[in-house]
């Protein structure tokens, strides 16, 4: 419960606001006039103060000035009467939060201290202690925001690590900031002044990967036409952060392997041998365990990587950090659009809290930006998520055979009859409540969840252009479920081939 001083020598206002602020839930104490209230200030802890400008003994603008010299954060608002808007204004620049001119009512009266207490938790949200990690840019999109004891252990780690030159591996569902803590390892060491070079090996062709990472002679192989020096070379003294690393072919494994050990290499159709000095960070949202039993991951390459490695917890599993990631990327898309929405409704925060982010922070970064196109008001509703997360999301669980199943208990903390559609990945329409007898809405949880499931299903081809493996995979369905789920809702993935 929030407190609040009200300041006023006019008992009967005081009374009224007193009354007013009580009705909705607030702790009232007050005073009588601007001595009284500095005194009160200084014994007690309060959120907020509302205080008249002209009294006896000390007058709101001193008083103002008094407080905020005992707490910076204090929120005070002035109540003046309209020939006094000039003090008001003072009092503004002193430092209060806003004014309201008599005779105020309770609503402007409320909505106001809402608003500014809001915006007061939204401030000590963004300025929470931000790990002092460098990320060697000044990009907006470069900081590393992690309130939560799973992100303090993973910054901890990373001071660690970037202070040696040991090889890392950073394993991670997709999203949850691999490459952010590639970056942090090597813009907080010694190496911070040299290059950080990334290669995204799962982009690049099997042909072109080993010239990529390790150059080659000229004439080397059809359209080598000029001598090109390899991303080893490029990042000597440096790093090289290989992305995506499970997706190397077995060859180009036992070529790494050797580079590690030796930190020597030879370029594509020569014989000379290059002596490098590259840390290298390799990341995968794969599992190593997986591919090391199907044998397209080498285990003695994977132990070389894993003498270090960091495991960044799906966000799923850090809710908390949800509320400081959406402030951080609500003032960022303020900045990039020219707008100045405030934050998220308490309940839209809870949603976004119990939605399973498969697609981790990237997901939730472009549901913000979702939301910033969809909102009309200056705070973010539930009415402007998309309709995949307002519907919980995927829940994964181990099924008996150690698989990843999916549960939709998320639909239970669901929205009644959601309505979207064409945020860019097509229309849904969930209509979980019915009609029943005499116009009673009726709720049907197994036709929910079924109704769901196909939706869910049909995206996830339509996003995947119906390929089984691709959609099993990225999705997070085992396939042989999602084949199962197709059959039973009649689906045909070749409509949605491309
Ligand atoms: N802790 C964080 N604070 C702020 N932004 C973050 C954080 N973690 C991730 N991001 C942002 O989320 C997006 C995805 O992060 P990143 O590219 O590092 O993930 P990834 O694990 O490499 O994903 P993928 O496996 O898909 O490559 C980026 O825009 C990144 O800036
Ligand atoms: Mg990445």
């Amino acid at each position: 419960m929030h407190r609040v001083l009200v300041v006023d020598d006019d008992k009967v206002l005081q009374d009224t606001v007193k009354n007013a602020l009580e009705y909705h839930n607030f702790q009232v104490d007050v005073a009588n006039n601007g001595r009284e209230a500095v005194n009160a200030v200084y014994r007690e802890q309060y959120d907020l103060v509302v205080m008249d400008v002209n009294m006896p003994e000390m007058n709101g603008l001193e008083a103002l000035v008094e407080m905020k010299k005992h707490d910076p954060s204090l929120i005070v608002l002035i109540l003046t009467a309209y020939s006094n808007v000039t003090d008001a204004v003072k009092a503004v620049k002193e430092g209060a939060y806003n004014y309201l001119e008599k005779p105020i009512t309770s609503e402007n009266l409320v909505a106001l201290i809402k608003r500014a207490l809001k915006a007061r938790s939204l401030v000590e949200t963004t300025a929470f202690s931000a790990p002092t990690l460098s990320l060697g840019s000044d990009s907006a999109d470069d900081k590393f925001v992690g309130e939560s004891s799973a992100m303090k252990k993973v910054f901890n780690i990373i001071s660690k690590l970037a202070q040696v030159s040991t090889p890392v591996l950073i394993r991670g569902e997709s999203g949850t900031g691999k490459e952010l803590v590639a970056k942090a390892i090597h813009y907080n060491g010694p190496r911070k002044d040299e290059k950080f070079v990334t290669i995204n090996c799962g982009a690049i062709p099997e042909n072109l990967i080993e010239s990529e990472l390790f150059g080659h002679e000229k004439g080397a192989f059809t359209g080598a036409d000029s001598r090109k020096i390899g991303k080893f070379q490029f990042a000597d003294g440096g790093t090289l952060f290989l992305d995506e690393i499970g997706d190397i072919s077995p060859a180009m494994q036992v070529k790494l392997l050797r580079v590690l050990q030796e930190q020597s290499f030879s370029p594509v159709g020569s014989n000379r041998e290059v002596k490098v000095d590259v840390r290298i960070i390799a990341a995968s949202h794969k599992s190593f365990e997986d591919m090391i039993k199907e044998g397209t991951f080498r285990e003695d390459l994977f132990y070389r990587l894993n003498v270090l490695p960091v495991y960044l917890p799906p966000l799923r599993e850090r809710t908390s950090d949800i509320p400081h990631l959406s402030s951080y990327y609500i003032n960022y898309f303020n900045n990039v659009h020219g707008l100045s929405i405030k934050g998220f409704s308490d309940e839209a925060i809870a949603v976004l809290q119990k939605y399973s982010w498969p697609g981790n922070i990237r997901e939730l970064r472009n549901v913000i930006e979702h939301c910033f196109i969809m909102e009309s008001q200056d705070e973010i509703s539930i009415t402007s998520l998309p309709a995949s997360v307002l519907s919980g999301g995927p829940k994964l669980q181990e099924s008996e055979d150690g698989n990843s199943i999916i549960d939709f208990q998320g639909i239970q903390n669901s929205v009644l009859d959601v309505t979207r559609s064409s945020d860019g990945l097509g229309d849904y329409t969930f209509q979980f409540a019915t009609k029943g007898e005499g116009d009673k809405v009726k709720l049907d949880f197994q036709v929910a969840k079924e109704q769901f499931e196909q939706e869910f299903i049909v995206q996830a081809l339509k996003m995947n252009k119906g390929k089984i493996n691709q959609t099993a995979l990225n999705a997070n369905i085992p396939k042989k479920t999602l084949l199962r789920k197709i059959e039973k809702y009649e689906l045909n993935p070749k409509e949605y081939y491309q």
